[in-house]
């Protein structure tokens, strides 16, 4: 297979340049993970602790197989929200693995108001669940939560997608055969109660686990009956009078190996499809900062970061000698067969035409796709529409939403407008979305933007004054909003992982999917 060559020169000033930039966001990343890795702070960590408890990421490692990996999902939900007082948003989601099997892991952070669900902290726990449905994964429920966060209550409660549809989901799952397994630390209360109680197996732990479907103090409001937690629904009332707990523990590790021993006897046909005598890239990928900087305003050659995440850098280009601005090929990551589709330069008509055709041609050989955007959009202008490109970016979209085949997107640096549909973004349903801290994500540019809306108000004849105004302001929301941290604290990825690990993320999500249902029906490939 050919070999990507590299021409990037690690010595020189650009690169010098590019890396400081680069490093400046990787540092920034890197505080914003040791800031969430605290959950509720160091007050109420002590206060979880001397109550006995574990807190979240430590119960997550003691449920894990030693030395696996998890996949942990939008770490940074809920950044910048709220003051930063729901870090994580009260709620650690990822994919580890458990007595062999690769499983979902919601588990709830008590520090953080109590565990209790803020909108974000139900989207993540659905996008959780989602994936789960998607790949067929075994959820483990770590339960230690006060239910729905009563102020958010318009924006947690009653759509679709909110707390009654995540019990939906884990009803659906479960009938799917994919097993619900709750381990119960803490209270589980109102619909919090219906996590563990629609479980297919459930661990309580004696003296915290409580699950009630309303706690003490809503008895006392509604009845006046004055009742201590242990007894309204402590773990030896659910475990030997109502059975909605099936195991009793006497304490939280005891809890964590019971699960473990439950997850070893599921007769799970899941597994993390790995592969050995992989070779890693030729290039070294700690020079990814050099080359991507931070500055989108500086293009660079796409092909040097496929060098430095497929195995051996090995790349098998399609067309490429047309429409030379998305680059399409093959490759193998982690052994893991892929189509690559990555942007290098504005979409053509042809780049996107010759993008439908390469996602045909996955499709039809059942390789998953990679979709690496850096893209500010399709070509406007009188020249562009000529050729066709409302038609032809329209294929583009078309096949993205059609392709039966694992899509993984990975937003490496811009993802603006259309460009960001035809790219899979996340509307088109990629089973994973990841950023890079450097990417930016926005219906257009602040500066493009403020050119539209200020040119419509000189029509008018609007005052000069307030047309310097207008364009202040939205260059300052789309600045604001454009940040990858903005787009991940609402979900909008799966998380902000750093270019340095994108090889290793993309090798689990692959191993992931790898044994997707092939299906078997025709698939047409229709030379645009
Ligand atoms: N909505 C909004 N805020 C809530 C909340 C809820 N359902 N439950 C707890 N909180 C807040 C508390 O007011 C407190 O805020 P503060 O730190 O600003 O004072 C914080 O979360 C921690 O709660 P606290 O009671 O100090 O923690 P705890 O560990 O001792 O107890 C609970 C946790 C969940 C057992 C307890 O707070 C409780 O019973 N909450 C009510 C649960 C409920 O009835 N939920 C109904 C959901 S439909």
């Amino acid at each position: 297979m050919p070999v990507l060559q590299t021409s990037a020169v690690p010595n020189n000033d650009d690169f010098q340049t590019r890396l400081a930039g680069f490093n400046r966001a990787l540092e920034k990343l890197r505080q914003n993970h040791a800031r969430i890795a605290e959950g509720g702070g160091p007050k109420m960590r002590e206060r979880h602790i001397s109550r006995g408890k574990i807190p979240v990421r430590d119960r997550i490692d003691m449920l894990l197989d030693p030395d696996a990996p998890f996949l942990e999902l939008s770490a940074l939900a809920a950044w910048s929200m709220y003051d930063n007082r729901v870090p994580s948003a009260g709620i650690v989601t990822g994919i580890g693995v458990v007595s062999g099997v690769p499983c979902m892991i919601i588990a709830h952070d008590a520090t953080v108001s109590g565990g209790t669900y803020f909108a974000e902290t139900v989207k993540k726990h659905f996008r959780a669940q989602e994936i789960a449905d998607e790949q067929r994964l075994p959820v483990i429920y770590l339960v230690d939560s006060g239910g729905g966060n009563l102020p958010q209550q318009d924006l947690i409660f009653p759509d679709k997608e909110h707390f009654g549809g995540s019990f939906y989901m884990q009803s659906r799952m479960s009938a799917r055969g994919i097993p619900q397994l709750a381990a119960v630390f803490g209270p589980c209360t109102a619909g919090g109660a219906y996590i563990p109680a629609l479980s297919d197996e459930v661990i309580m732990t004696k003296g915290h686990g409580h699950i009630f479907l309303g706690g003490p103090p809503l008895v006392k409001a509604a009845t006046k009956e004055e009742i201590d937690a242990d007894s309204l629904g402590g773990a030896e009332l659910h475990t030997y009078e109502t059975g909605v707990s099936d195991h009793i523990a006497h304490s939280e590790a005891e809890a964590l190996g019971k699960m473990r021993d439950i997850v070893a006897n599921l007769n799970s046909p899941r597994a993390l499809v790995t592969n050995n005598d992989v070779l890693p890239p030729r290039y070294d990928a700690s020079e990814i900062g050099g080359i991507i900087g931070d500055d989108l305003k500086r293009p660079y050659d796409i092909r040097e970061i496929i060098a430095r995440v497929v195995d051996d850098s090995e790349f098998q280009p399609f067309k490429p000698d047309f429409g030379t601005t998305l680059v399409c090929g093959f490759a193998k990551i982690h052994g893991h067969p892929v189509g690559i589709i990555a942007n290098n330069g504005v979409l053509f008509a042809e780049s996107a035409v010759k993008g439908a055709h390469f996602i045909e041609l996955c499709d039809q050989r059942q390789i998953p796709l990679l979709f690496m955007q850096n893209i500010t959009g399709f070509m406007v202008g009188l020249e562009s529409e000529r050729a066709g490109i409302s038609k032809h970016s329209a294929k583009l979209v078309y096949a993205v939403s059609n392709a039966r085949v694992p899509k993984i997107t990975l937003l490496c640096g811009g993802s603006y407008g259309a460009g960001n549909y035809g790219m899979c973004g996340r509307a088109f349903r990629p089973d994973f979305l990841f950023s890079w801290p450097t990417s930016r994500i926005a219906i257009m540019g602040g500066e493009t933007a403020a050119s539209v809306l200020t040119d419509l108000q000189r029509a008018k004849k609007a005052d000069e004054d307030k047309i310097k105004a207008l364009e202040k302001k939205t260059i300052d929301q789309f600045t604001e909003q454009e940040d990858p941290y903005y787009a991940t604290a609402r979900l909008w990825d799966d998380g902000i992982i750093e270019p340095e690990q994108t090889r290793d993320v993309l090798g689990i999500c692959l191993g992931i999917t790898a044994d997707f249902e092939k299906d078997t029906g025709p698939r047409p490939v229709y030379r645009m």
